[in-house]
């Protein structure tokens, strides 16, 4: 099963969140994820376990839970919004069984959410295309009209294999992880009159 998500409302105070934009834009290697020819996000990648990230560590690392390991850190400077996907092979070199939560620490206030579904894939995919190949429940809408429509950039059929699990408003100082093997996807910010969203996110697996 999958584990329970983590919401925590004013985790860290605003001069925390600008200390650790700052520092990171100091050490990070910025690369772009391009997937069927559209800029999806910029990612600000750093090595979290570093001598340099002492001080952004030393922020974080208290809101980890024991037995639980952070393999991969970035921000995120999300240009399209994610359409559904897994965390699982997200990570790099962590094997499937090994993987935990997803952090998502908001750098900014937005009028977007992140949405986790109860669906999720264990092992063998992160596509969606594949759950939707094995899926023998009912397809019919399973989550409230209103959140279908925050989103639109998704085929309105594949909505229809989902039940809500959590919801995540993006709000400065705020914390949220969920389970990696699970289906999720931002909602469609684009309509509400965002042009990007940042966040710092957090891959974790066992130690
Ligand atoms: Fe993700």
């Amino acid at each position: 099963m999958p584990l329970d998500c983590i919401v925590k409302h004013n985790a860290f105070s605003n001069d925390q969140i600008n200390y650790l934009d700052n520092c990171i834009q100091n050490i990070c290697t910025v690369w772009d994820y391009v997937s069927d020819g559209k800029l999806y996000s910029k990612n600000h990648a750093w090595d979290f376990h570093s001598d340099e990230a002492k001080s952004i560590r030393d922020i974080l690392e208290p809101h980890v839970p024991k037995n639980i390991k952070v393999n991969h850190s970035k921000i995120l400077e999300s240009l399209y919004p994610y359409e559904l996907h897994t965390d699982v092979y997200a990570g790099g070199d962590d094997s499937s069984s090994d993987v935990q939560y997803t952090f998502i620490i908001p750098l900014d206030d937005y009028d977007s959410n992140t949405f986790v579904f109860n669906e999720y894939s264990y092992g063998s995919s992160n596509e969606f295309e594949d759950f939707k190949k094995q899926y023998t429940g009912d397809l019919k809408l399973k989550i409230s009209r209103e959140d279908a429509l925050r989103l639109t950039h998704l085929h309105p059929k594949d909505v229809l294999h989902l039940s809500l699990k959590e919801k995540f408003t993006w709000k400065k100082g705020s914390l949220f992880a969920f389970d990696r093997n699970c289906f999720h996807c931002s909602d469609n910010y684009l309509r509400t009159g965002h042009t990007n969203k940042r966040a710092i996110i957090l891959w974790t697996v066992k130690c």
